[in-house]
């Protein structure tokens, strides 16, 4: 796979369907509250240019959904095409968020990898992210 034909472009609204195609058929990605295109929209609207998708051609590979709450940022959604893994493309898209949210002053950043995702959790693991045992997460739904 030659890497030079990827490009990195900032998710934009109207990237909704073809995301959410490629999150469908991408193991490791869970959708829920919150993936519908409006809130799609509205999360992109409000975190302005941190999040990212990859591309070859017209075919979306990988993604990056990134925010912050004005205190900690967040990552959701990392995913990258089964054929395209092992080649730096989700390091090259968190390395972007992890930009925008250095330069507004986030000093950390959290996501939540799923139990049973063993290999969401080597991943992280490996890119030396600290897994939190001390915390325990809770939610409820509005
Ligand atoms: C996890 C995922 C995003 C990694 O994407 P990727 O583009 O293959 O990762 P990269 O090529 O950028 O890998 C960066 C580093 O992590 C390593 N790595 C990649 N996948 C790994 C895994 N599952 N376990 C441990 N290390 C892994 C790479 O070897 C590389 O190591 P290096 O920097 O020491 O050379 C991809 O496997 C995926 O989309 N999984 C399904 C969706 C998912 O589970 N997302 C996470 C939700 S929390």
């Amino acid at each position: 796979m030659d890497k030079r034909e990827l490009k990195y472009f900032e998710m934009r609204k109207g990237h909704f369907g073809l995301v959410k195609e490629f999150w469908e058929r991408t193991d490791g990605i869970k959708l829920t509250v919150g993936d519908t295109e409006d809130e799609f929209g509205s999360y992109l609207k409000r975190n302005k240019g941190m999040s990212f998708i990859c591309k070859e051609g017209r075919m979306i590979i990988g993604t990056i959904l990134c925010g912050h709450d004005g205190r900690r940022g967040f990552i959701y959604h990392l995913a990258v095409d089964k054929n395209y893994r092992n080649m730096s493309i989700a390091k090259t898209l968190i390395g972007k968020s992890i930009k925008v949210l250095r330069s507004q002053g986030i000093k950390r950043c959290m996501l939540m990898a799923d139990n049973i995702n063993e290999s969401a959790k080597s991943f992280w693991t490996n890119m030396k992210w600290r897994k939190r045992d001390d915390l325990q997460m809770f939610s409820i739904d509005l």
